[in-house]
């Protein structure tokens, strides 16, 4: 007997379920799921790395473009190319090793594997036991460093209020908030995050702040669960504030001012 609301794995369960995962790889429906990750990502990293490369119209009045910030050597005294391309390692280091990013851009644009029951492009596949993608094993260290550029968007975000003619609100304000507060949440919903604070504990009443970390745990744990949503969400506002920024900057919009 099972308690109500149990899944039974049973015979029945795992035909229908191998079922299931054979019907999507072998009628084409796998594609629904791999597209839009091609076309997100792929679509974000051309605009990215145009952005880095550009040099110009990454601040606005008090807005400074996330891909921008920290500004380093604005002036190029010491370095001759645009300042976007000091700091890009932080988070690109941080998103490319991301546990989710690792598996949407595993299966679409590496097609290893591209689905759930669809077969692998190579037999020659070693997964992340070694190099290079042994190396995605740096994550935790590029969580340490994703804190820092926090701080410094955070100080962006609070920057965006104060005007030449001092302290306001403008559609930039609010749009640098959103992004810096989905960022916010994208790296507190972080797998690493969370195994840090109490994931790694088999015992909370045994260790050292036992009953604080147990709480923490249980609320990192339930963003950890959105993780893809943050992932997806923090991707596409960073985006659109450095998109926002640029037109602004560049004249193209005049920014509203709401107070
Ligand atoms: Fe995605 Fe850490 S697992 S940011």
């Amino acid at each position: 007997m099972y308690a109500p609301g149990t899944i039974a794995i049973t015979e029945e369960f795992m035909a229908s379920a191998t079922q299931m995962a054979y019907d999507a790889a072998h009628t084409g429906s796998w594609w629904t799921q791999v597209l839009p990750v091609v076309l997100g990502l792929g679509g974000f990293a051309v605009y990215a790395t145009y952005r880095a490369f550009e040099g110009a119209y990454f601040m606005a009045g008090p807005y400074l473009s996330p891909f921008y910030s920290p500004l380093i050597d604005v002036h190029h005294h010491y370095w001759p190319y645009s300042p976007a391309l000091l700091i890009l390692a932080g988070p690109l280091g941080f998103r490319a090793t991301c546990y989710y990013y690792r598996k949407a851009y595993y299966r679409a644009f590496f097609l290893d594997p591209p689905a759930c029951g669809v077969a692998e492009r190579s037999r020659n596949y070693c997964g992340e036991a070694s190099f290079p993608f042994i190396l995605q094993n740096v994550h935790r260290y590029f969580l340490y460093l994703a804190l820092i550029f926090l701080a410094f968007l955070w100080h962006d975000a609070i920057r965006g209020f104060f005007f030449a003619n001092g302290f306001g609100l403008g559609v930039g304000t609010i749009i640098l908030l959103v992004n810096f507060s989905l960022l916010t949440l994208y790296f507190l919903s972080c797998h690493s995050l969370r195994h840090l604070l109490g994931g790694k504990l088999d015992c909370f009443s045994c260790a050292k702040f036992g009953s604080s970390r147990f709480s923490t745990w249980r609320g990192l744990s339930s963003l950890n669960e959105r993780h893809m949503l943050f992932a997806w969400l923090s991707l596409f506002s960073v985006g659109f504030a450095d998109f926002y920024v640029r037109l602004v900057s560049s004249g193209a919009i005049r920014d509203l001012r709401l107070l």
